[in-house]
């Protein structure tokens, strides 16, 4: 499959998935409900990329687009960082306290919060249900409810007699691993740790 991202020819095989060729050729595209060795999801899409030529060009998910010939992707375009800046306040004001966010807003240069703050753990990307049923075969969480009420719990809201007591969900959690102590009230922000250059529009 003959594909292009970013100016770069690539001989793409089949059934690759655009990140993958694009993390094949060491191109960094931001990531949230991604992680390589788990079926991908597309429910954060954080990773957007704009696929086409000229007007006619649209945005899809990287972590689930299958390369197809003649394939042309750009990964930092302005219309990409200005949604993916969108998508990352609304998960910022969801989850304030995950390094992971704050570490991406300083990435791609979020100065600002608009939305008011819900205080969560979590930000429903669905990784750690994927990590303990694909990697650890041990389903023993879910998403339980739906809408405002949902929530990752047991069946049943019971101790599990089958978590393996891994850590597995707790390693690839982007809310829980490591925390932000220090994000600001006013636009809730922290960037006290922040070691990135944003990307080039
Ligand atoms: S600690 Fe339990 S719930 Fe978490 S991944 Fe391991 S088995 Fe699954
Ligand atoms: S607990 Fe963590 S890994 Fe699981 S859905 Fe919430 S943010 Fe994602
Ligand atoms: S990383 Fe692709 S949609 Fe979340």
């Amino acid at each position: 499959m003959q594909i292009n991202i970013d100016g770069i020819n690539f001989d793409a095989p089949e059934g690759f998935t655009v990140i993958e060729a694009a993390n094949f050729l060491g191109i960094r595209i931001p990531t949230l409900c991604y992680q390589e060795g788990l079926s991908p999801w597309g429910g954060c899409r954080l990773c957007i990329v704009e696929i086409g030529m000229a007007d006619k060009t649209k945005l899809v998910t990287s972590c689930t687009y299958p390369v197809e010939e003649g394939l042309r992707v750009r990964t930092t375009s302005e219309r990409i960082v200005n949604a993916r800046k969108l998508i990352l306040e609304l998960l910022i004001s969801q989850c304030p306290t995950s390094k992971k966010l704050q570490d991406l807003a300083s990435e791609i240069g979020l100065n600002r919060v608009r939305f008011h703050p819900k205080w969560e753990n979590c930000i429903y990307c669905g990784l750690c249900i994927r990590m303990c049923n694909e990697q650890m075969m041990a389903e023993a969480i879910g998403f339980s409810n739906r809408g405002r009420e949902i929530k990752i719990d047991t069946p049943f809201q019971e101790n599990s007699e089958v978590c393996r007591k891994c850590g597995g969900c707790i390693y690839v959690c982007p809310a829980c691993t490591l925390r932000c102590d220090g994000p600001r009230p006013e636009n809730l922000l922290c960037g006290g740790c922040s070691n990135y250059q944003p990307l080039s529009c």
